[in-house]
C-alpha cells in the first residue's frame, strides 16, 4: 500500500539513535518519530487488514488529466519550467483563484511547488526562527511543528475539542497571542479531524493577526473536499489583501493526483519574490509534464471532481452513523476532507486501543498521539477507501468494542 510519508512514517528505531550521532544536524531532532509506525509494521505483517488509515484519495485519477501528463511527454515537457512554474498553469491558476474568489489573484502572486508539502516548507521554514513563536492547532497534521522548530521557531499549540467538533475558537486564539507571536497555522478541511471552520472563525482570526501584524498560513489542500452544502471560507476569500498571509493548496486531493506532486502557495508579491528564490534552492521548479497536467484539471470537466466529494459525503454520512453505533466511541459531524476523528472515553490510550483493536480484528486506524499532544483518547478513521470497505471494516470494530470494559 502506498502511502504518505508524512503520514506514515516507517523509520526505523537506528534512525533516531543516527539522530545523536554528530554527523547529523540538531535540527533533525525537530522530526517525530510517528507513534503508529508500529501499527503499520504489523499490518504490513498481516493478512486480510482493513485500512482506515488512508490519508489518501482512493479514486482513480480523471483520464483527461492523465492524457495531458501523457500528451506533455510526447510533446517533449521534460525539461525545466520558469522557476515560478509553467506560466500556462501559473495564468489558470490566477484566473481560478481570481474568479472563485473574486479577488485579483495574478501570476505574480503564485508559485508552484511540489505539492501542497513544499509550499508548506518554504512558507513556514523561509520565516520560523529564533524569538518567533507559531500557534498551530492540536490535533494537526504532521509537517508544520516539526518545519517551525527545525528552524528555531517556538511552537504554541491551541488544543481543539471533540465535544466542539474541533471547531477553533477564535477567541482562544486572540488569548494566546503575545509579544513573541509571528504567525498561525490554520488548516481548513482538518486533517485529521474533517473539521471546516465557519467564515465567522476565519474573519475573526484574519481581522486580529492583520491588526497585529501575524501572519496567517493556511494550508488549503482539501479546499474542494467539503461535503455539505456550503461556501468554503477560504483565508483567501477573506483576508482584506495579501500582506500578511500565505495560502498553501495542490491538485493532489482535489484530482487524486497525489503523485503528481503540484501545489503552489499564494501570497504578496513581496513574499512570492523571496519564496522563489528559497524555491530555486530547494527543488528548483516543480515537475514540468504533471504541470501541464493540472492545467487540464483545472481547464477540464468539474464532475469528476463533483462526483468524487458526492461519494465522500455519502461515506461520511455513513461513517458517523457508524460511529454513533460504536459503543466507547464519541463522533461529531465533520464538514471536509475524507476524515473523522472520534474520541474514547477520557484516560483511555488510543494507541493502546489502535493497536490491539488491529491486532484482533485487522482494522487498522491512526491513534490520536500521531497528530499533536491534546487527544491521546481519540483515532482517525479515514474513509478514502469504498463504502463497502467501510462497512466491512465496522462489522469488526462494533462486536470488538461491545466486549471492552475501558
Ligand atoms: C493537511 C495536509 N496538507 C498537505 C498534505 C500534502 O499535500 P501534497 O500532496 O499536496 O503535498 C496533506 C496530505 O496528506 C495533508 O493532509
Amino acid at each position: 500500500m502506498a502511502v504518505n510519508p508524512l503520514d506514515i512514517d516507517d523509520m526505523d528505531l537506528s534512525e533516531v539513535e543516527d539522530l545523536r550521532d554528530a554527523t547529523w544536524s540538531p535540527s533533525l531532532r525537530a522530526i517525530p518519530v510517528a507513534g503508529i509506525r508500529k501499527m503499520v509494521n504489523l499490518a504490513a505483517r498481516m493478512d486480510d487488514v482493513i485500512h482506515l488509515s488512508i490519508g489518501q484519495p482512493n479514486f482513480p485519477t480523471p483520464r483527461h488529466i492523465i492524457d495531458a501528463y501523457i500528451d506533455a511527454l510526447e510533446a517533449g515537457q521534460t525539461g525545466y519550467t520558469m522557476d515560478a512554474g509553467l506560466p500556462e498553469l501559473l495564468t489558470a491558476l490566477a484566473e481560478y483563484y481570481s474568479e472563485r474568489y473574486g479577488r485579483e489573484i495574478i501570476e505574480d502572486n503564485i508559485l508552484v511547488t511540489a505539492g501542497a508539502t513544499e509550499a508548506m516548507y518554504l512558507a513556514l521554514t523561509a520565516t520560523a526562527a529564533p524569538g518567533r513563536q507559531f500557534l498551530v492547532t492540536d490535533p494537526t497534521f504532521l509537517l508544520y511543528a516539526p518545519l517551525i522548530r527545525m528552524n528555531g521557531g517556538e511552537v504554541k499549540l491551541i488544543p481543539t475539542r471533540a465535544e466542539h467538533g474541533h471547531q477553533l475558537d477564535p477567541q482562544e486564539v486572540i488569548d494566546a497571542i503575545n509579544m513573541r507571536t509571528y504567525g498561525i497555522v490554520l488548516n481548513s478541511p482538518s486533517n485529521p479531524t474533517g473539521t471546516v471552520y465557519p467564515k465567522e472563525t476565519i474573519e475573526a482570526i484574519l481581522e486580529e493577526c492583520a491588526y497585529r501584524g501575524i501572519y496567517v498560513f493556511s494550508d488549503e489542500v482539501y479546499d474542494h473536499l467539503v461535503l455539505d452544502d456550503m461556501e468554503y471560507p477560504s483565508v483567501l476569500r477573506h483576508a482584506l489583501d495579501l500582506d500578511n498571509i500565505m495560502v498553501a493548496s495542490s491538485f493532489s486531493k482535489t484530482y487524486s493526483m497525489a503523485g503528481l506532486r503540484i501545489g503552489w502557495v499564494i501570497a504578496s508579491q513581496a513574499a512570492i519574490k523571496k519564496l522563489r528564490r528559497y524555491h530555486m534552492f530547494t527543488t528548483t521548479v516543480a515537475n514540468t509534464p504533471a504541470q501541464w497536467a493540472g492545467i487540464a484539471a483545472l481547464k477540464g470537466p468539474r464532475e469528476c471532481v463533483d462526483d468524487m466529494v458526492k461519494e465522500y459525503a455519502e461515506r461520511r454520512d455513513r461513517v458517523v452513523q457508524l460511529v454513533a453505533d460504536t459503543p466507547h466511541l464519541t463522533g461529531y459531524w465533520p464538514q471536509g476532507a475524507f476524515y473523522i476523528f472520534p474520541s474514547l472515553p477520557p484516560n483511555v490510550s488510543a494507541n493502546t486501543v489502535c493497536l490491539r483493536m488491529l491486532k484482533e480484528t485487522g482494522v487498522c486506524t491512526v491513534p490520536g498521539d500521531a497528530f499533536g499532544e491534546s487527544c491521546p483518547n481519540s483515532l482517525r478513521i479515514s474513509y478514502s477507501t469504498s463504502l463497502d470497505k467501510i462497512n466491512e471494516a465496522f462489522e469488526r470494530i462494533i462486536p470488538w468494542m461491545e466486549k471492552q470494559k475501558f
